[in-house]
C-alpha cells in the first residue's frame, strides 16, 4: 500500500512543475461545443483491447485504477465497464489541458504525456470490455432510495433537472457517444466530480450540460446520487 502514496508524491511534484511551465504558454482552456466533442470522437481510432490490457500494466495505470479497471481506494476513480469514447476524450482532455480541475487531474495530465491516440483508445477499449463492479458506499434508507431513483429516473422540472438516466443510461451503464457510465463509480471520485462540475473548476462538458445540472443539486442528494450508482440495483 506504501507505494500508492510515494509514487503519487514523485507525479505531482513533477506534474505541478510541468502546470507551471506550461501555464505561460497555453491559452486558459474554454468548454468545448458539442461538434468540437464530435469532432474529437469522430477522429478516434479503433482500439485493440489486448494492447490496452498490456498499456494497463506497463504505463502504470493499474497501480491506481486497479488491474481490473476496479479502483482500490476512494482516492481513485474506477474505469471498468466505462464507454470507450468518454475514457478516450478523458485521456484527451487531460492531455491538451482542457481537463484541470484539481490536484488529481494535475496527476493525470503528467501521466497521459507520452500517450499516442492509437494507445488511448486502447486503455480506452479494455476498460470497457471489463465488467463494472458494485463499490463500498453507505445503504441508503428506503425513503432515500425512492427520492434518488425518483431524480435518477424522472429529473425534477421544477428545477429543469432533466433525468440523469435519459444520458448515463437506466442502470448508470452510459449512454450515446461520450456519456459516460456511472454505474461502480467509486463515490469518493463521484462526489469530487460533481462538485467540480458545480463550482465550474471542470470545463469539459459540451455547452455545460453537467455543471448545470450540478448546481441544481443540493450536497445531500450528490451523496445519495453518489450511493445510489455505486451499487446499481443494490441501494
Ligand atoms: C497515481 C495514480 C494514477 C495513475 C498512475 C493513473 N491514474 Fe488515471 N486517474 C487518477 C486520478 C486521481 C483521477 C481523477 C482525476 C480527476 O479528478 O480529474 C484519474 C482519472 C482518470 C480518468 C478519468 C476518469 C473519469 O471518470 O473521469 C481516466 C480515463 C484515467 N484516469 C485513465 C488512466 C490511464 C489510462 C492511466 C495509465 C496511462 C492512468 N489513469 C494512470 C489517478 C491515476
Ligand atoms: C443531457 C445529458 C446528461 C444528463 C441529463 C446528465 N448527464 Fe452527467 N454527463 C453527461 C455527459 C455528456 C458527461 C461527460 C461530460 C464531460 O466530458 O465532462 C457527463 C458526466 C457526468 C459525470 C462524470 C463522470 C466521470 O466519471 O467523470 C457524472 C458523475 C455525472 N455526469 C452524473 C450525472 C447525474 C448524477 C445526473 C443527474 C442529476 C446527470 N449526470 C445528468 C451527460 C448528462
Amino acid at each position: 500500500m506504501t507505494r500508492f502514496p510515494l509514487f503519487t508524491v514523485f507525479l505531482l511534484t513533477l506534474g505541478v512543475a510541468h502546470s507551471v511551465a506550461a501555464s505561460s504558454m497555453q491559452p486558459a482552456p474554454r468548454t468545448p461545443s458539442v461538434s468540437d466533442v464530435r469532432s474529437t470522437l469522430a477522429s478516434m481510432p479503433h482500439g485493440d483491447v489486448q494492447r490496452g490490457k498490456k498499456l494497463n500494466q506497463s504505463l502504470m495505470c493499474a497501480s491506481c485504477h486497479g488491474d481490473d479497471g476496479v479502483a482500490p481506494t476512494q482516492n481513485w476513480a474506477s474505469l471498468a465497464g466505462q464507454r470507450a469514447a468518454y475514457t478516450y476524450k478523458s485521456l484527451l482532455d487531460y492531455q491538451t489541458g482542457g481537463r484541470h480541475e484539481n490536484d488529481r487531474a494535475t496527476l493525470m495530465k503528467v501521466v497521459v504525456k507520452g500517450m499516442s491516440r492509437q494507445d488511448m483508445a486502447d486503455v480506452a477499449a479494455y476498460y470497457a470490455s471489463l465488467p463494472a463492479k458494485a463499490a463500498p458506499a453507505p445503504r441508503l434508507d428506503a425513503a432515500a432510495h425512492a427520492r434518488t431513483d425518483r431524480l435518477a429516473r424522472r429529473g425534477d422540472p421544477a428545477r429543469l433537472l432533466t433525468p440523469c438516466a435519459s444520458c448515463h443510461g437506466v442502470a448508470g451503464q452510459g449512454g450515446v457517444n461520450e456519456t459516460p457510465a456511472l454505474a461502480g463509480q467509486s463515490v469518493g471520485s463521484f462526489v469530487r466530480t460533481m462538485q467540480d462540475y458545480r463550482e465550474g473548476r471542470r470545463v469539459t462538458d459540451a455547452n455545460q450540460g453537467m455543471r448545470q445540472f450540478a448546481e441544481r443539486l443540493t450536497m445531500q442528494e450528490i451523496h445519495d446520487l453518489a450511493a445510489y450508482y455505486a451499487r446499481p440495483g443494490k441501494n
